[in-house]
């Protein structure tokens, strides 16, 4: 039987205290306070455990470069590392336009984006990339998502989304 014997306390905002109220009121046997607050924490600690950190590597347009990683930011994504890179696609890079000219080499100039995302972010991130990256036309890009089994922030030693 788990032992409730440590006194925590706490100071939230009328607002939080409103939509607690509101979460424990769906719940059919009406916990008390604090104890919707333990089934929220423990729902949220179980929700990062089934969506674990991911490695966004996007391959995007460079002119589209600014207007994503404004995006990224206002998403509230903590870090990117950008690279100039080349490649081709389906296409061979043969029939893209790049600044105008068509490119008569294989490979097309594009910017990489790899993006560390937590668990909670991972849908948000995909989809705002994919519609702010996009205009429809061959050349557009990739997205490839891998897990993440952890991540360090080297100064302190935080591990997983704490070092993000
Ligand atoms: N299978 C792949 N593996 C690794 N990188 C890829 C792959 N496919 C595409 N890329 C990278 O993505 C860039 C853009 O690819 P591109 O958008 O042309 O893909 P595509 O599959 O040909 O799609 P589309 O038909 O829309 O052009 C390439 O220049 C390359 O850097
Ligand atoms: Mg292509």
């Amino acid at each position: 039987m788990e032992k409730f014997d440590q006194r925590i306390q706490l100071v939230a905002s009328s607002e939080f205290s409103k939509v607690v109220d509101q979460w424990r009121r769906t719940q059919s046997d009406l916990p008390s306070k604090s104890e919707a607050i333990r089934r929220l924490v423990q729902l949220g600690l179980a929700y990062e455990e089934d969506n674990p950190m991911r490695l966004v590597t996007a391959i995007i347009r460079p002119h589209k470069y600014e207007d994503v990683r404004d995006a990224l930011l206002e998403l509230g994504v903590e870090g990117v590392t950008i690279t100039q890179v080349k490649g081709f696609g389906r296409q061979r890079g043969q029939t893209e336009v790049y600044r105008g000219a068509e490119y008569q080499t294989h490979e097309v100039p594009k910017i990489r984006l790899d993006i560390a995302v937590s668990g909670t972010l991972v849908e948000h991130v995909v989809e705002m990339i994919q519609k702010t990256a996009g205009t429809g036309k061959i050349g557009d890009g990739k997205l490839f998502i891998q897990p993440i089994t952890d991540a360090i922030r080297i100064r302190t030693g935080e591990h997983g989304e704490q070092a993000l």
